[in-house]
């Protein structure tokens, strides 16, 4: 593991920045998880499009290139030593005496390279449960913003009631998870929720919707409701560290589909796999 830190490369654990911070005082800030396939980067382009699009959404002035970017994670990627790793990448508004409004100082970029979380392969075979909780975020989720304590919290009662993931209901409608993007499958066909200010656009979104394409199933961007969830004939999670995963279960009891994980879920997951070797 290493980290980078406004120029310098350092141990994980090295003290290294002042308290007057934007992003530890006030979450003032975006962020980026990466993950790294056999020392490549997983679509880091579109990773890179989002990190300015939610700089840009914030009015965060990012001047730094996406050369730049691509040359910080490589050199974390050859130092780090490993092959298989997710990378950590985050702005802020900078260092500054604690002040709301914008300070005139140079950004903080930060970044950690670490092996990779990988999920247990047992879950990813036997499919996961998720817990319904209200979507208590503001209502700019589509940007990659440092503030998840509203995400934290649900995710936190999931795992209480031995969930995987949280899964966050707006207004009687699914929108994600805590730290995911959800999609059911009925009668053949994959219905997620559509690119609004209500979710992040993630990236494995991206490369599921672009699968889904290639092997002809139809991928509708229509919301569903709790109730679609638990009749759904399969659902699933992605994110860059779940890639696909199945979900089985509701609030624990419910089974979801036949309770194991549905054939067009695997099957989007094989080729999901397929991209990242
Ligand atoms: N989370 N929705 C939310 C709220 C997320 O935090 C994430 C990712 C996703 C999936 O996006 P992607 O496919 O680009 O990873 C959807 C990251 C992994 C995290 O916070 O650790």
């Amino acid at each position: 593991s290493i980290a980078y830190l406004n120029g310098v490369f350092l141990a994980l654990d090295e003290p290294a920045l002042p308290i007057e911070e934007r992003g530890h005082q006030f979450g003032d800030g975006v962020y980026e998880v990466i993950r790294i396939y056999g020392g490549k980067p997983f679509m880091l382009d579109e990773h890179l499009d989002r990190l300015y699009r939610s700089a840009e959404a914030i009015r965060l002035q990012l001047d730094s290139d996406r050369a730049f970017f691509q040359t910080i994670i490589h050199q974390l990627i050859d130092r780090s030593g490993l092959a298989d790793l997710d990378i950590y990448l985050q702005v802020t508004r900078g260092i500054a005496p604690r002040n709301h409004t914008f300070p005139n100082c140079p950004v903080s970029i930060s970044m950690t390279a670490k092996p990779s979380r990988a999920t247990p392969v047992e879950l990813k075979e036997n499919g996961a449960a998720v817990w319904m909780h209200p979507d208590e975020r503001w209502l700019n989720c589509h940007i990659k913003s440092l503030n998840l304590l509203p995400n934290i919290l649900a995710k936190q009662v999931a795992a209480d009631n031995d969930c995987l993931e949280a899964v966050l209901v707006r207004d009687g409608y699914v929108t994600e998870g805590s730290s995911s993007n959800i999609y059911i499958v009925e009668k053949g066909a994959i219905r997620t929720a559509p690119l609004t200010n209500q979710i992040l656009a993630g990236i494995t979104r991206i490369a599921v919707k672009r699968i889904a394409q290639e092997l002809d199933i139809p991928f509708h961007e229509q919301p569903f409701t709790p109730e679609e969830l638990r009749n759904a004939d399969e659902a699933f999670l992605t994110s860059t560290t779940l890639e696909v995963m199945p979900v089985v279960r509701y609030h624990d009891d419910t089974v979801i589909g036949s309770g194991k994980p549905g054939t067009i879920t695997q099957a989007l997951s094989e080729r999901l796999s397929a991209l990242t070797l």
